[in-house]
């Protein structure tokens, strides 16, 4: 578990013939597509720009620290040479297998290794018609399909997971997506997935691996909560238990390549999530949805960028830290590692940032991303202007700042504990 919450920041990537389509990546089911409707763009799917050596530069430098992609999204489509399937990336136009060069790109520039897998399948044959399958409306369909045998379909999933975790080398995440056992008619969970049965292989294929909490059996080995902020530890990790839980959030709404929307989040909204997740114990996975074409579009690269040149100057508040004990000011996160304790001040306050329970703990004080000190001020109530200052709980560290927030989207002090 450790590489995981020591590395704090992944990417996650979504990635299919829904990147022609454009407009996300629920597209199939959204406009309930007919498997001919949806051809197209299998037939046209060619990524001549696709690079993943400048991917995982590119997400190296915005600070991450593991991949996670999806080798089959609901639509079924496999971006790997499955023997099981011609629904494949070796069998669209571009006409080779598209994971294995990206495994190996992100493993050697240094990252973990995760595999999205989609337990859904719009495209299976054997995969009975539910309330997301694109033909959920299409009464002919449903008659006609009506003998759809959920269990060969689980074959075909377990037997697709076992080339996965055979064929790409050690494999750290298996990161499955979703169950909805008590959703609708032909729902399906683990008895539908067979997912005890599915666990073991993978942990028998890849005994080191860890899985997440969608194969409906429980929390996994880390929750996902998606697209939201936890509130705090216990309410992500759920039922009371602190698990490692890891926050997975789109750049604009949408997982897959969206051209036509404009709901971008800022570099400095995404560093302050990420600071308030490690501030709780978690992690962030932030996702790209690269195009048709194979390439990251400017939008994604400038927001990564963004967020890696905080990183490149705050990567010690991230990785590898916690949550603190300590309690921080208001629009403040503390993160943690041993001795060394980071204030992240998320809005600037005037004159002075009072620190409760640490007025005779800490040894020194820095900004952290350029290493000047900040000063540490005795409240004295006689001295002109501290008069107001009174009424702060006994034992709080006070710091003088700058009337001007240093140039950074969100300020690091860092603070070194006495021991
Ligand atoms: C979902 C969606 C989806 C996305 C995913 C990421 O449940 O179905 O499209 O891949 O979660 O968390």
């Amino acid at each position: 578990m450790n590489w995981l919450t020591e590395a704090r920041f992944g990417l996650f990537v979504h990635w299919g013939i829904y990147a022609a389509a454009a407009r996300h990546e629920w597209v199939k089911s959204y406009e309930q597509l007919t498997d001919a409707d949806y051809q197209p763009y299998f037939d046209h799917f060619s990524p001549d720009l696709y690079d993943p050596v400048r991917w995982a530069d590119d997400a190296w430098n915005a600070g991450m620290r593991y991949l996670v992609i999806t080798t089959k999204h609901h639509d079924g489509f496999c971006l790997w040479d499955s023997k099981l399937t011609d629904y494949s990336a070796p069998n669209t136009p571009w006409g080779k297998d598209l994971l294995a060069p990206m495994v190996d790109a992100f493993r050697e520039r240094g990252f973990r290794i995760g595999l999205y897998h989609s337990l859904l399948d719009w495209h299976h044959p054997e995969f009975p018609v539910d309330l997301y399958h694109p033909q959920r409306k299409d009464v002919d369909f449903i008659d006609r399909t009506a003998d759809r045998d959920v269990s060969k379909y689980a074959d075909y999933l377990h037997g697709q997971v076992r080339e996965l975790l055979t064929g790409y080398g050690t494999i750290d995440v298996m990161w499955f997506d979703f169950s909805y056992a008590d959703r609708g008619f032909n729902a399906k969970g683990p008895d539908e997935w067979r997912s005890s049965e599915l666990l073991t292989m993978v942990r028998e294929l890849q005994p080191g691996i860890l899985v997440n909490n969608r194969l409906g059996l429980g929390s996994g080995d880390f929750t996902t909560p998606e697209q939201v902020q936890p509130p705090g530890n216990e309410v992500a990790a759920g039922e009371g238990t602190q698990v490692p839980w890891e926050a997975c959030h789109t750049l604009n709404g949408s997982w897959g390549y969206h051209r036509d929307n404009h709901d971008w989040k800022s570099p400095a909204l995404l560093i302050r999530m990420l600071v308030d997740a490690v501030s709780k114990g978690g992690n962030m996975l932030l996702n790209v949805g690269p195009n048709g074409r194979g390439a990251w579009e400017p939008r994604a690269l400038d927001v990564l960028s963004g967020i890696g040149s905080w990183m490149r100057l705050h990567e010690r508040s991230i990785r590898d830290c916690g949550p603190s004990t300590y309690v921080p000011p208001a629009d403040c996160r503390y993160t943690q590692n041993g001795r060394r304790l980071y204030l992240h001040v998320f809005a600037w306050p005037m004159g002075h940032l009072h620190l409760p329970g640490l007025g005779d703990r800490v040894e020194y004080a820095q900004f952290l991303h350029d290493a000047s000190e900040v000063k540490r001020v005795q409240v004295d109530p006689s001295a002109p202007g501290h008069t107001y200052l009174t009424g702060l709980p006994d034992n709080t560290l006070t710091l003088k700042l700058p009337n001007r927030a240093p140039d950074v989207d969100t300020c690091v002090i860092e603070l070194f504990l006495k021991d």
